[in-house]
């Protein structure tokens, strides 16, 4: 399956990169695009960078997106994910550099030149860049097989009482792609708060002892304040690499094909998804939106395949 993940490091965008690269006999990740969302584009684009050269691959090329939303301010996610954006990592700055092209030609290059349907877009972070690719090539939509994103949620938003961070970022880049008529699997808070990193499972993946590991560990066991008030557990959610996962073992998930759409104007519902759970509207479907994780086997599977990763 050839695929272009779209991201903003991010610890939980770090893993999802770790577990792409990591099934590289099934995966094959044609490259890696940044946009602006945890934190701003640079630190992003770095953060790939050292991601990748952690687990010895460096050659994988990398493109530089969107540094704003599509029209509102950016507002970033430090208070997460720390001042870089991969607080704990202990990774070095990069050595490697990004290509030269931006982010949305890339994608639209990739698309031109593939066959139709042969292409997976698997965002990670605000659509920022791929709703620009959809609007300034509509025609290349046909080259996409499916868009795979972590964004939105069915009930509680973790930024405001109603929005996903992702689609909170930028709402309008959110509906854009929603409304894209692209095929899109649509990983929520209410599917990826289930795939919870806990201590115990945090600590499995350290006992590989690998440097990937041992950067992950650094990460993951990272005080997260109010975490235990919030969901119930200690831990961090791993909203991301549902989408990486959702490739490799689609066993693991089950969904139901909805109506999703985003609010651009509400004051207090910015960003929200309205997911039509029970088709009250009759609008057909847009999005198959991701209910239920078999976590217990999710992470069982997830230290497995890093384990192949040095
Ligand atoms: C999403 O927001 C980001 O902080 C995470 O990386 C994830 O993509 C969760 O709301
Ligand atoms: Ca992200």
């Amino acid at each position: 399956m050839k695929i272009i993940i779209d991201t903003d490091p991010g610890q939980d965008d770090a893993l999802a990169i770790f577990l792409a690269l990591a099934a590289s006999d099934r995966l094959e990740l044609l490259g890696i695009t940044t946009v602006a969302g945890n934190v701003p584009v640079d630190l992003t684009t770095a953060n790939v960078l050292r991601l990748i050269e952690v687990a010895g691959r460096g050659d994988v090329p990398v493109y530089r997106g969107a540094s704003q939303p599509l029209l509102r301010p950016l507002k970033t996610a430090e208070f997460i994910c720390g001042p870089d954006g991969l607080e704990g990592a202990g990774l070095p700055p990069p050595k490697g550099k990004a290509q030269k092209k931006h982010a949305v030609q890339y994608i639209l290059d990739t698309l031109e030149a593939a066959e139709d349907r042969s292409i997976t877009l698997c965002p990670l972070g605000p659509l920022t860049n791929i709703a620009l690719a959809f609007a300034q090539r509509p025609d290349l939509k046909a080259k996409v097989a499916r868009v795979v994103l972590m964004g939105g949620a069915r009930d509680l938003g973790n930024v405001t009482p109603a929005a996903e961070f992702n689609f909170y970022v930028d709402p309008h880049a959110a509906r854009i792609v929603l409304e894209s008529g692209v095929p899109i699997v649509l990983f929520g808070l209410h599917a990826t708060h289930q795939a919870m990193a806990t201590h115990e499972r945090t600590a499995a993946i350290a006992a590989l002892g690998t440097p990937v590991a041992k950067s992950i560990h650094g990460m993951l066991s990272r005080h997260r304040p109010g975490a235990k008030a919030k969901f119930g557990v200690e831990g961090h959610p791993m909203h991301d690499p549902c989408v990486i996962a959702y490739l490799l073992w689609p066993d693991l998930f089950t969904g139901r094909d909805c109506h999703v759409h985003v609010e651009t104007e509400g004051a207090a519902t910015m960003g929200s998804s309205v997911i039509d759970w029970w088709n009250s509207t009759k609008n057909p479907p847009n999005a198959t939106v991701v209910d239920v994780i078999d976590d217990a086997q999710l992470f069982e599977r997830l230290t497995r395949q890093l384990a192949t990763l040095r």
